[in-house]
């Protein structure tokens, strides 16, 4: 079977300080089989014109850097992104529903636009950190109601963990919905503490897999890259 897809599920995350080690890693990678996610470490560090490199050498990048602005900035800083090219883009929905809609107002007029998605709660925040930030309801809750803000601004989907795939997916059946904390059987856990395997995250609804580690820390990338896709072939997807 071919490894070409049209839409492949794998977004690597590039989470390095410098654009020499990223680019080591890029170099091994296909963007016929992946994409690539710049963060805040990296985009801080080398700055657009790294993100431009990538997208010359064909690979579709999601700026992973969390857009929480006024609706003007906000709107502003998102128009920039798509004229960057970048395939997917992000904002916090804790911004709001005139942010939100803002951003994908300023994106529509753009001639090149991304998938525009927002992140809900952050997986790092437990009950008692919403709690102190005035937030009286259990991560879940809050997942549920800011991705219902989230498709009434107009967004394409949302950022959100493994556990709370089932519950967005039903709510939402359109939303592209974004699931970092993978780990295949096989990988270490590291830092990741609530994850599911690649082909458990697509069963429950995910519709793209951000994978750090189990990828950029492995001996031979592209083998770890081969047995993810093996797994989710075996989903059917
Ligand atoms: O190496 P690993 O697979 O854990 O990398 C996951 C990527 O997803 C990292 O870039 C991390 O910052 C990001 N992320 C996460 N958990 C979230 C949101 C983003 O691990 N809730």
């Amino acid at each position: 079977m071919s490894n070409i897809q049209s839409d492949p599920k794998i977004v690597v995350a590039l989470d390095y300080a410098k654009a020499k080690e990223a680019h080591k890693m890029v170099a091994q990678l296909d963007p016929a089989r992946c994409r690539l996610k710049v963060g805040k470490e990296l985009f801080t560090a080398e700055g657009p014109q790294f993100v431009e490199a990538l997208i010359r050498r064909d690979f579709e990048v999601f700026l992973d850097l969390k857009f929480h602005d006024i609706p003007n900035t906000t709107a502003k800083a998102c128009q920039v992104a798509a004229d960057l090219g970048v395939w997917m883009v992000n904002v916090h929905a804790s911004g709001g529903q005139k942010m939100m809609a803002s951003a994908r107002e300023a994106i529509d007029q753009c001639g090149h636009q991304p998938i525009l998605i927002a992140v809900t709660v952050l997986t790092s925040l437990q009950q008692s950190d919403l709690v102190q930030v005035g937030i009286n309801a259990t991560p879940a809750e809050q997942v549920s109601r800011l991705a219902t803000l989230a498709e009434q601004s107009g967004m394409d989907g949302v950022v959100c963990s493994p556990q709370e795939l089932a519950i967005v997916r039903q709510q939402w059946p359109e939303a592209c919905l974004v699931t970092p904390g993978i780990r295949p059987k096989w990988s270490q856990m590291g830092d990741q503490v609530r994850v599911m395997t690649p082909a458990e995250a697509i069963i429950h609804g995910s519709s793209y897999l951000v994978i750090g580690r189990p990828i950029t820390g492995a001996k031979e990338p592209m083998v770890a890259l081969e047995r993810i896709e093996q797994e989710l072939r075996s989903t059917g997807s």
